[in-house]
């Protein structure tokens, strides 16, 4: 091993790519929630700006469409002084055909330092590893991961509670089709917290036991018991046959509302990784009450993806 690989593996980080958190050691996650967390004084200078990526180029990849990824990817790159190319397939040559790893190797000849890759398709971030030379961070793929999300959710658990070993986390709603959901499994049970997934049995598989998870059909029940409820979007787009009766009758088993919210924790925390469907999964009233830490999360995001940035394009090998 080269020495300055010996010396990233003792600082703590030694991956070229970020694809998901089944990949990454509990050492690792906490290695990446350190470091945003030594990012996140950036954001309330005067001058938001540090010279850690100074002459790099950032990608972002967007095959599908994105409102807090891409825009939290776009200000961390722009926050260590990077250039950023914002890429859209549907303004791209991919509507004439163009296959990814072509529109991968053009991007990558035009000479980028990293790629942001969102894509419909689980496991084509994992894919590009072997088209291009340059590090690969996951943006969401299908209902595989989204490992920055789940990282932005634990550095917001952390922040808030001080911790994150013992506590009983519950993930409600839409687990099947999250990749949310996936990458927070992966994240939260190395970390030490009890995991719980919630939802009707059409959406949350027996078989996801496997991971280390708790199941249950009743938010009720659970509801008094935890300290952090991550509440999912029922994901339209990608529930192709019926798997609840009606979206009312899913809201009220399983929506959060005020009134279910009262009978928690005093200091349970609310999240979610947006986009809401309010009324849905949450009412507004919890969604924006003093329980809620999902606009916490959305600036935690923007630390979390500026120490991934960091921490991936300084790895040797990275360009
Ligand atoms: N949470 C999340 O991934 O949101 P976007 O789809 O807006 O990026």
């Amino acid at each position: 091993m080269a020495r300055a690989a010996r010396t990233e593996k003792k600082l703590g980080w030694d991956k070229k790519h970020l694809l998901g958190l089944e990949d990454l050691s509990r050492d690792e996650i906490i290695h990446v929630l350190d470091t945003a967390a030594s990012f996140k004084e950036v954001s309330t200078r005067s001058i938001k700006k540090v010279p850690a990526l100074r002459g790099k180029v950032v990608v972002n990849l967007f095959f599908e469409d994105s409102t807090r990824t891409r825009t939290s990817f776009t200000l961390a790159a722009s926050r260590l002084s990077a250039d950023v190319i914002e890429f859209s397939a549907k303004l791209s040559s991919v509507s004439k055909g163009e296959t990814l790893r072509d529109t991968a190797r053009n991007i990558e000849a035009m000479g980028v330092d990293v790629i942001v890759i969102r894509h419909s398709a689980p496991g084509a971030p994992h894919y590009l590893t072997r088209c291009v030379d340059v590090p690969i961070v996951n943006a969401g793929d299908g209902a595989h991961e989204h490992p920055t999300q789940a990282l932005l959710d634990m550095f917001t658990i952390r922040e808030i509670k001080g911790h994150i070993e013992g506590l009983k986390v519950a993930i409600v709603g839409d687990i099947v089709h999250s990749r949310v959901a996936r990458s927070n499994i992966w994240g939260l049970t190395k970390l030490g917290a009890e995991v719980v997934l919630v939802g009707p049995t059409t959406l949350v598989p027996r078989a996801m036991q496997q991971l280390g998870v708790q199941i249950s059909n009743s938010l009720d029940d659970v509801l008094p018991h935890v300290d952090v409820i991550n509440m999912l979007r029922v994901q339209r787009e990608r529930i192709t046959s019926n798997v609840f009766p009606s979206v009312e009758e899913y809201t009220r088993l399983f929506g959060l509302n005020s009134e279910r919210l009262a009978r928690g924790k005093r200091d349970v925390l609310v999240m979610h990784p947006g986009p809401i469907n309010r009324g849905v999964e949450l009412t507004s009233d919890v969604a924006d009450g003093a329980h809620s830490a999902i606009l916490r999360q959305v600036t935690n995001g923007l630390a979390v993806r500026m120490a991934v940035l960091f921490l991936v394009s300084r790895v040797p090998g990275s360009r």
